[in-house]
């Protein structure tokens, strides 16, 4: 794998590969979605071609995760077909002290949460720029949402405090779908000063398939920072 030279492209890259580092021969590994992940994508990719490592599966949390896996020859395994996971590899829009996380900005966490949550060990790769004091400091929450209830569901969001609007596309043609075929809003809030109840309470609204946010689910959060040019995890 070459270095970046840009230094937030160069701290998703250290910190993909640490987590590469730690994957285990024999070992089903959940394959995140995101830049960050693509990284350790890449890096687990090369250890198994390399025969560094041995005999891992990867479950993928999207069809990007999938395309990644394939290019870089890892062979992938559905839900049906194992037992446990041994480890996931994640990124995350935002981390707080807690290490609760907002992910879901690419609009894929519903699978990402079915996955990681699964795993023995949930590891978080971020670059430094995602550590907050609270969740929704700098980034909307993510919500997927079945089609047919988007108008309810932004009603009884808007009820309930939050400032949602409905994710557009690039060049705002039409709304983002998801990979399981469903709609994003992205939720404003001031301030979520408990995540965990926020998440369930956002899981009630009839229509509502997965919110973004990961309370209490993290084992490791692994973050890269460029400290006088140089890469540290
Ligand atoms: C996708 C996600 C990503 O993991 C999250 O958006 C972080 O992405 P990146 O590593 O590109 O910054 O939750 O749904």
């Amino acid at each position: 794998m070459s270095a970046e030279t840009d230094p937030v492209k160069l701290m998703k890259q250290q910190v993909g590969y640490a987590a590469a580092q730690r994957v285990q021969s024999g070992s089903i590994v959940g394959l995140g979605t995101g830049s960050t992940t693509a990284y350790a994508i890449q890096a687990i990719g090369e250890r198994l071609q390399s025969g560094d490592l041995k005999d891992v599966k990867g479950v993928p949390t999207s069809f990007q995760a999938i395309v990644l896996a394939r290019q870089y020859g890892i062979p992938l395994v559905s839900l049906d077909e194992i037992d446990k996971i041994d480890v996931a590899i994640d990124g995350a829009d935002e981390v707080d002290p807690q290490k609760n996380l907002i992910k879901g900005g690419g609009a894929a966490h519903t699978q990402e949460k079915i996955v990681d949550c699964l795993a023995d060990q949930f590891i978080v790769v971020v670059d430094s720029g995602k550590l907050v004091d609270h969740l929704g400091s700098t980034f909307l929450l993510p919500v997927e949402v079945l089609p047919m209830a988007v108008t309810p569901v932004m009603n009884a969001i808007r009820k309930l405090g939050g400032s949602p609007e409905l994710r557009m596309g690039v060049k705002k043609a039409g709304p983002v779908v998801t990979d399981n075929g469903n709609l994003v809003v992205d939720v404003k809030y001031d301030r979520i000063d408990n995540p965990k109840e926020l998440e369930q309470t956002l899981n009630n609204i009839p229509g509502v398939l997965e919110n973004g946010i990961f309370a209490g689910v993290v084992d490791v959060v692994l973050i890269g920072e460029v400290k006088d040019g140089q890469p540290i995890v």
